[in-house]
């Protein structure tokens, strides 16, 4: 193991997600288990460059694990975008005495810290932490599962409503450039139609889907939009619907960040604890300008380059599935 790394940094950045909490407990515990110090970095490259720095030890990270959003608090910094900010940031690190940093974000995340290892050396590690499920070298980011189950409860709820009124209802869930939440929460929720940035459908498409549920005396029908819809959002979408349907009463919810708080699930419980011991056994080993990523469920360490060159593909089986499910 590497005896230089004797303190290390952790901080989360970007959007928050659900398991963020769970991953600082695992990271922390883990660097106390081998010996090491540990420092908090609150609101993620803006604390960095004020020098917002606390100690943690084993009980500062009690009672967090099912606790959604992040206590180090989170950022999207512009200083840090700016050579004069990674500066400012690099000389608070050296003044804290740490050795190495432990980054929990999304993309935005990882390149920040890519250029701040390439100009300082300091070698650092990613743990993914999105709801957005948007990143290379992962089948699952933390924050994805529960975000996905918060927007399955939500749709079957209004399910019920649009159920008792004969309604049709466009449900906008997140995802800037991905339709993970969207395609999953679709099928486990029984849309007729999900919208997704990864697929080229037309509003002649989904007229001709809600047409087809019309005329087989669909009740009620549930459409989910990715907010990265290309054809327009849930808003957009209904708005040209009810220019030309006559047989539904259409209504929107955009679920917004409704879906990024909350309880994390087991299963972004798991996976942040995993990957948090992976990282810092990882970093005591060696890697560093990487990633922590699940395989098959096997823990995997990704070059920065790997993920900045590769994409994550939506899943065209169950892209497939919905849509013969949506019959
Ligand atoms: O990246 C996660 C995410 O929740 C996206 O799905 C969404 O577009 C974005 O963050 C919203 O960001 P903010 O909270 O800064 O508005």
């Amino acid at each position: 193991m590497n005896d230089s790394i004797k303190k290390l940094g952790i901080f989360t950045s970007g959007g928050d997600a659900p398991g963020m909490n769970a991953a600082i407990r695992a990271v922390v515990r883990s660097a106390i288990f081998y010996d090491r110090e540990i420092y908090g970095i609150t609101r993620g490259y803006e604390g960095m460059i004020e020098g917002d720095f606390v100690k943690l030890g084993a009980r500062s990270v009690g009672n967090i694990i099912q606790r959604g959003g992040t206590i180090l608090k989170s950022a999207r910094s512009a200083a840090f975008r700016e050579p004069e900010g990674r500066k400012k940031a690099f000389e608070q690190i050296k003044k804290n005495g740490i050795d190495a940093l432990v980054a929990i974000g999304g993309d935005g995340t990882f390149t920040g810290l890519h250029k701040f290892y390439e100009e300082f050396g300091i070698p650092s590690i990613c743990l993914p932490g999105t709801i957005d499920n948007d990143i290379p070298g992962t089948d699952y980011t933390i924050g994805f599962d529960t975000a996905t189950n918060t927007a399955v409860e939500a749709i079957d709820r209004i399910r019920d409503t649009a159920l008792s009124h004969n309604r049709l209802f466009f449900v906008e869930v997140m995802g800037r450039h991905s339709g993970y939440i969207a395609l999953n929460a679709g099928v486990a929720g029984g849309a007729v139609g999900i919208i997704i940035p990864e697929e080229n459908t037309t509003i002649e498409d989904l007229f001709t889907k809600l047409d087809e549920g019309g005329k087989t005396n669909k009740k009620s029908s549930l459409i989910v939009v990715a907010e990265g819809s290309k054809i327009g959002g849930a808003m957009d979408l209904a708005a040209k619907f009810s220019e030309r349907n006559n047989y539904f009463d259409i209504k929107v919810t955009i679920l917004g960040h409704l879906q990024r708080g909350g309880a994390p699930s087991y299963f972004d419980r798991v996976l942040a604890s995993r990957m948090g011991l992976a990282a810092i056994e990882g970093i005591l080993n060696g890697q560093k300008d990487c990633m922590v990523g699940i395989r098959s469920n096997q823990i995997v360490f990704n070059s920065f380059n790997e993920i900045m060159t590769g994409s994550h593909p939506i899943d065209q089986e169950l892209l497939r599935i919905s849509k013969i499910m949506s019959i």
